[in-house]
């Protein structure tokens, strides 16, 4: 029996000149469900392909379920369940047949394939719709009917490239308690990419932060927040003319190193913060700048993420992800 579901090795991929994946080395264990949470054009996809043998690593290992993908590819992909980033149900057919096929494509027999159907389409709340056609369903019912899909062939592993990018938040919630329930009911392993913070902080029990194709920090939720090292962490949000000057008030009054990102202003402290914001108001407010908000939260792992990289995964995340991008900010706080 292999220790790990999957071993990654000084995993590296390259472009060309350029580096999508530089140098990243991961152990994720059987029954966990582990977030690769970064950016678009992190390498996240590129990481996720390179498990499948869809593209060829330029250097490194792949270990999935002790095989290694260079000689046992075909046994790996028994082992995996894949659901890309786009969405591929066919449209023209039924959720029912859509399953069929993918089955016929794992060349399982037809009995095999029937006994499955009902079962998936139950796991993924889709029993009434079984004879609908897929082009009817919303971007969350597909989502749920492609995830079930990559099950038929009862994979140990299962990959899921960005779930729930583009769904709106009950959507978003449905495919979490789906992934959850195969994780949980049917032991499988789960390894998902996310740009959505609070995804990977509600979803994965361990997270690799990933930019620029390198692991940047890796951990569970809590660890990676702690490595934050102060527990408060207080953000100005002022208009851009004001964020030099704020950001010079934030570094005289707390020492601490001042971290700007579009209109806002940032710092982590320990102690008691609620005097130092204080005094911060003070200072804000006898230089009489203007200033949209101040808030206190606890670390996120957006904190962490700005941290690390200099940058925030709010500003980087994609255009189409911004309605959910303000949801999250807004849950966050
Ligand atoms: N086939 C390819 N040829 C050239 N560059 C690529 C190719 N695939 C991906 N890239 C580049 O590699 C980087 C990582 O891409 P990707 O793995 O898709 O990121 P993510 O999934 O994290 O958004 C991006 O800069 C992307 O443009
Ligand atoms: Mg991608």
């Amino acid at each position: 029996m292999a220790e790990y579901a999957i071993e990654i090795d000084h995993l590296t991929k390259k472009f060309g000149d350029f580096t999508a994946v530089n140098d990243i080395s991961l152990k994720i264990e059987k029954g966990e469900i582990f977030g690769l949470l970064g950016p678009n054009g992190a390498g996240k996809s590129t990481t996720i392909n390179m498990l499948l043998g869809l593209i060829e690593p330029t250097s490194g290992t792949i270990i999935v379920e002790g095989k290694d993908i260079r000689k046992k590819l075909n046994e790996i992909k028994q082992d995996i369940g894949l659901v890309m980033q786009e969405t591929i149900v066919e449209p023209e057919l039924t959720a029912e047949q859509n399953l069929r096929l993918f089955g016929r494509l794992y060349h399982m027999s037809e009995e095999e394939i029937e006994k499955k159907i009902p079962f998936l389409l139950e796991l993924a709340g889709l029993t009434e719709f079984r004879h609908a056609y897929a082009g009817t369903f919303s971007g969350g019912m597909k989502r749920r009917l492609e995830t079930v899909k990559s099950l038929i062939h009862d994979p140990k592993i299962l990959v899921l490239d960005e779930p729930t990018t583009g769904l709106d938040i009950q959507n978003r919630t449905k495919v979490w308690d789906l992934i959850r329930k195969i994780n949980k009911e049917k032991e499988v392993t789960v390894l998902m990419t996310t740009q959505y913070l609070e995804e990977a902080d509600e979803m994965c029990n361990r997270i690799a932060i990933i930019d620029h194709g390198k692991i940047v920090a890796l951990g569970t939720p809590t660890e990676l927040k702690h490595k934050i090292g102060k527990n408060v962490v207080v953000e100005v949000a002022t208009s851009r003319q004001w964020l030099d000057k704020v950001a010079e008030i934030l570094k005289k009054i707390t020492g601490e190193k001042v971290t700007t990102s579009g209109d806002r202003a940032s710092i982590a402290i320990s102690g008691d913060a609620v005097k130092k914001t204080e005094q911060i108001m003070n200072e804000l407010s006898r230089n009489k700048i203007p200033i949209n908000g101040i808030s206190m939260h606890e670390p996120t792992l957006d904190d962490v993420f700005l941290k690390l990289t200099g940058t925030s995964l709010r500003d980087t995340a994609s255009q189409e992800g911004f309605a959910s991008r303000r949801e999250m900010l807004m849950r966050r706080r």
